[in-house]
């Protein structure tokens, strides 16, 4: 399972996660360790995107978390990738800085959790992507650990 921020004004008008120009690089990211979209479940912390594209408030995603628990309860996923820090943020918890905390696992109620950049960052900063690379290698390699491929 991936989870991302909201939707951006693409994915608001189609109602699909990360299909703009952030969801072809995820895409991308996630061919790279052998992975297809339709292996993967893809949610986000709010359920529509806050006015001028702005991080979700603190209220914002509060007012969204329930769905998203119940997405995760719906999916009982093994591993869940967080795209971002207000992803992290709202999942993991305390203070996840992406620079920081990109690729550490952290394991909670029987799942494996792990932050690293929003696809959109690594639009904003390319060079950045060698480390996100790096980070799928790692998610690929508890994937392999936990026989999921
Ligand atoms: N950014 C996100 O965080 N989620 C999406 O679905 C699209 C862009």
């Amino acid at each position: 399972m991936l989870i991302g921020e909201g939707p951006g004004g693409d994915e608001d008008r189609l109602g699909r996660p990360f299909v703009g120009r952030s969801g072809q690089l995820l895409t991308g990211m996630l061919e790279s360790i052998g992975l297809s979209r339709q292996q993967v479940y893809i949610a986000n912390v709010v359920k529509c995107r806050p006015p001028g594209n702005r991080t979700p408030t603190p209220d914002e995603a509060q007012a969204c978390l329930p769905f998203l628990r119940r997405q995760v309860a719906l999916v009982r996923p093994k591993i869940i990738l967080l795209l971002g820090s207000t992803a992290a943020r709202y999942t993991i918890g305390g203070d996840v800085r992406i620079r920081r905390d990109h690729g550490t696992w952290t394991y909670r109620a029987g799942v494996w959790m792990m932050p690293t950049y929003h696809p959109s960052a690594l639009l904003r900063d390319p060079p950045r992507k060698l480390e996100a690379w790096q980070d799928l290698q790692a998610l690929a390699e508890k994937m392999k650990e936990l026989e999921l491929c």
